[in-house]
């Protein structure tokens, strides 16, 4: 997608100046808004070029020998730093204008959608910075960057139709395979002139070999302090540990997990049978990436999807997606897979609803006539039911319980809600 983006700036770019004695000619283009700006010679922008620049979010110089692109690269400057020239080869900003299409009736942005462009703005961002050119001249393979792990994703905001979202992701830390993102999305109504922050994500990706689909290192990264090195530590040292208690459980975990659907018809509203729910997607190419794996973004959309419709069938009112728990992405999901999503309920406070989404995938052997099965991911998703008349949150209905299982999940998702609602007031203390 990134070089087809260049590609759409090549075809509207202007060549800006050139020279007799020179072989280099030197463009600069906006990748989204295909915007052209003065620039200089010999490679090297100047000063009063990359003050221009700076107005203008992601420019993009292209290098030229005679009609070859020889390379390409982005500059920005942080603002109050005059002069003071960044190369952050993994800083993008996405937009996009949403429209109905990615609406419930009511013109509230599913949180699948928000999570997707939160996947997309990430894998662009950990995909560019592990082939950036110093990663190259050290020798590195050119590889993808898979999502590993989505940390829990709070939605702070709504948003609505019309609005475009603003995506800007950043790697935050490296360690020797992995890389965090730091991903943050804003709601801009420019009619208006506001913009809210709607979400803040943290995202895990593990840069993949395109040659032979193994895990290389990733470059190491050079922090502006020490103290955020020491903070980017910590939480990959907190991920890794949690990762470890999250392993046994679900790996490999499909067989018994299958919901039984009969009676589906006939069960009583507000139990557990009532609202599950599940989803069948098989993967065409425009879900994955070049290299034929499912986006990790398209999953998320998937997964708020179907955990969506439970919380509408219980609720029997629009529901909103509050926050995503941490998902870690076990497997690769290869094209021509089909995603199994299942969803059921497995907790309700006062104003809020838990719904557990497994994500198996399934691969159909022709030619052994056999089909293949394995657990790609879990998550937890809250939900919060709004009122008709004003959207405000409203009171869910109190889950009925059939089975002493059903009453272990709700016991361990009444523990995770107290955790999160402790999490929630520290931030707010803090804040405050
Ligand atoms: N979250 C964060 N980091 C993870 C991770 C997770 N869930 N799983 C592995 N890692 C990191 C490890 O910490 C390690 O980095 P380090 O050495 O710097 O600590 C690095 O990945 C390699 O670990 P390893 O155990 O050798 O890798 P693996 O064989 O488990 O493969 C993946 C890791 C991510 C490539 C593999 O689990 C996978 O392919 N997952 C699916 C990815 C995908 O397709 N995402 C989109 C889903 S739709």
């Amino acid at each position: 997608m990134y070089l087809a983006h260049v590609m759409a700036s090549l075809c509207s770019c202007r060549r800006i100046s050139s020279s007799a004695g020179s072989i280099q000619r030197c463009f600069s283009v906006n990748i989204r808004r295909k915007y052209t700006t003065p620039g200089v010679l010999g490679g090297k922008p100047t000063v009063p070029f990359l003050r221009t620049a700076a107005a203008i979010p992601n420019i993009t110089v292209l290098f030229f020998r005679g009609d070859r692109l020889t390379r390409f690269r982005q500059f920005s400057i942080i603002s109050g730093l005059n002069d003071v020239i960044h190369t952050p080869d993994s800083r993008v900003q996405v937009s996009r204008v949403m429209s109905p299409d990615d609406a419930n009736p009511l013109g509230f942005i599913h949180g699948g959608i928000v999570l997707q462009m939160i996947g997309e703005a990430g894998y662009i961002s950990a995909t560019k910075y592990c082939n950036s050119q110093e990663s190259r001249s050290q020798g590195n393979k050119a590889c993808f960057a898979a999502l590993a792990r989505a940390e829990r994703t709070d939605f702070l905001q709504s948003m609505f139709v019309g609005e475009f979202a603003k995506v800007n992701a950043e790697v935050t830390y490296t360690s020797k395979h992995s890389l965090e993102v730091q991903v943050t999305v804003f709601a801009e109504n420019v009619m208006k002139g506001t913009q809210r922050l709607t979400n803040r994500a943290h995202l895990w990706y593990v840069p993949v070999s395109v040659d032979d689909g193994k895990v290389v290192e990733v470059p190491a990264m050079t922090y502006s302090s020490p103290e955020m090195e020491e903070q980017g530590r910590l939480r990959y040292e907190t991920q890794k540990s949690q990762r470890r208690d999250d392993i046994g459980q679900t790996r490999n975990a499909v067989e018994n997990e299958y919901f039984h659907n009969f009676g589906i018809e006939t069960a009583e509203p507000y139990t557990v049978p009532y609202s599950q729910s599940s989803l069948t997607h098989f993967i065409l190419s425009a879900d994955c990436t070049l290299q034929g794996y499912v986006r990790g973004g398209t999953t998320m959309k998937l997964m708020d999807e179907v955990a969506g419709l439970v919380a509408i069938k219980h609720c029997m009112s629009p529901a909103v997606t509050a926050s995503v728990d941490a998902i870690n992405f076990h497997k690769k999901i290869k094209q021509a897979g089909l995603i199994n999503l299942f969803a059921r309920l497995t907790y309700t406070s006062d104003k809020s609803i838990e719904v557990q989404v497994l994500v198996d995938v399934q691969y159909i052997s022709l030619t052994r006539r056999q089909i293949y099965k394995e657990r790609a991911c879990d998550a937890y998703f809250t939900f919060v039911s709004l009122s008709q008349k004003d959207f405000s949150p409203q009171k869910i209905p109190p889950l009925k319980l059939l089975t002493e299982v059903e009453v272990e999940r709700f016991k361990s998702g009444h523990e995770r809600y107290k955790a999160k609602k402790a999490l929630r007031n520290e931030e707010k203390q803090r804040k405050a």
